[in-house]
């Protein structure tokens, strides 16, 4: 991709391919000749229902959603999610399982206690980082779901074994926080109850949420809505409304459609798949040789997409911060619950941006060791 602009490095709202940005201008003005912007189409008239129909058909065959999986588009982002699914899925029983492998799982759990009884199934290994294996997951049988976050951005570890019921030993239904990593690798849906996303990492803007929704699934879950569930947010409803019960997000749906429209011409997942180990393989590989810069997670967990990474003082932070926006290198600095630096390679990220940061790190470790 050629990119004439600087290499943002956010964990997002993040880089967005340049394609993809100058297409989105180009089609702004007058949809399809219809004299209406993409901005002012009516959500349920035929301009915006192909729109929305493509996008959601174009997705679900990316991901390779089985004929049980649908993708819908929701508004609230990830953390309504933390609240729709205890409100959608807790039954009588009340219980549900975490498994807790950062902060944004631990956010998860958090918002579920307020519904339900939550157990937790393991927790993350501190020094180095690194989730626990599957073996020493303790499952609670009368738990409604287990929930677990497939990557978490601020501590940048990955699930990269990922659960089965067969693994599990255990058909309980799953719930999957893929925020971060959605699309940047193949991933298993077929065993999956729902899967949540914003989409303002790895394919497209802030204010659309992507759900994977197991129909069977829904089906025989419907009796267990908590009755306060809002309609809005009530899954069921939202796929028989086709992701219109109420007015969808169709500017960030639409810019969604770019981006996997994008996906689709560079090589679908796999591809994207592929580049993403090139870009975190030539970070890491350059971090493991250095003794000036460290990392804190170990090497069966590191995400291929938010990588940590320390500076020998914290004094180092200020310039070092400096010199890389001057090399436009941006959005380098950690999470404040973390410090540190942390760098987000999701797909809109070349792999010329990793060897620009990689030649900064050179450049000012030389310059300060
Ligand atoms: C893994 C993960 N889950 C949940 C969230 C919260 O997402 P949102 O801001 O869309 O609610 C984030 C945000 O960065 C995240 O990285």
């Amino acid at each position: 991709m050629k990119c004439s602009r600087p290499f943002n490095f956010a964990p997002g709202p993040s880089q967005m391919p340049e394609e993809v940005l100058l297409r989105l201008r180009e089609e702004m003005m007058n949809w399809k000749e219809s004299g209406m912007s993409v901005l002012e189409l009516p959500h349920r008239g035929s301009y915006f229902q192909e729109i929305l129909d493509e996008t959601a058909a174009l997705g679900a065959k990316l991901l390779g959603l089985p004929s049980s999986h649908s993708l819908v588009f929701m508004q609230g982002g990830a953390r309504a999610q933390n609240a729709l699914i205890p409100l959608n899925l807790l039954g009588e029983k009340k219980k549900c399982d975490y498994l807790i492998t950062g902060l944004w799982s631990e956010v998860s759990a958090k918002e579920a206690r307020k519904y339900g009884e939550v157990g937790v199934v393991a927790s993350i290994d501190a020094s180095p980082l690194a989730i626990p294996p599957m073996e020493e997951w303790v499952l609670d049988k009368n738990a409604c779901y287990l929930h677990f976050c497939s990557n978490e951005t601020v501590q940048g570890v990955e699930v990269h074994d990922w659960p089965t019921f067969q693994k599990l030993s255990s058909k309980v239904p799953m719930v999957v926080d893929v925020s971060s990593n959605i699309f940047t690798r193949q991933l298993d849906f077929s065993e999956t109850a729902i899967a949540y996303a914003g989409a303002q990492k790895n394919t497209g803007p802030a204010g659309v949420t992507l759900v994977v929704l197991n129909k069977n699934f829904l089906e025989k879950n419907n009796k267990k809505k908590h009755k306060f569930c809002p309609s809005v947010f009530d899954y069921s409803n939202v796929l028989e409304n086709n992701s219109c019960f109420n007015t969808p997000p169709t500017l960030a749906i639409f810019i969604t459609k770019l981006m996997f429209e994008w996906i689709e011409k560079l090589g679908g997942v796999e591809k994207m798949e592929w580049l993403n180990r090139q870009k975190a393989d030539r970070l890491y590989n350059f971090l493991d040789e250095s003794s000036f810069y460290s990392s804190n997670v170990k090497e069966c967990s590191r995400s291929r997409v938010n990588i940590p990474f320390f500076l020998p003082s914290n004094h180092l932070m200020k310039p070092f911060l400096l010199g890389a926006r001057e090399k436009g290198l941006l959005n380098l600095q950690g999470h404040k619950l973390t410090g540190g630096l942390r760098a987000s390679l999701y797909n809109s990220m070349p792999l010329e941006g990793v060897n620009k940061l990689v030649h900064w790190l050179i450049e000012f470790e030389k310059q300060f060791s």
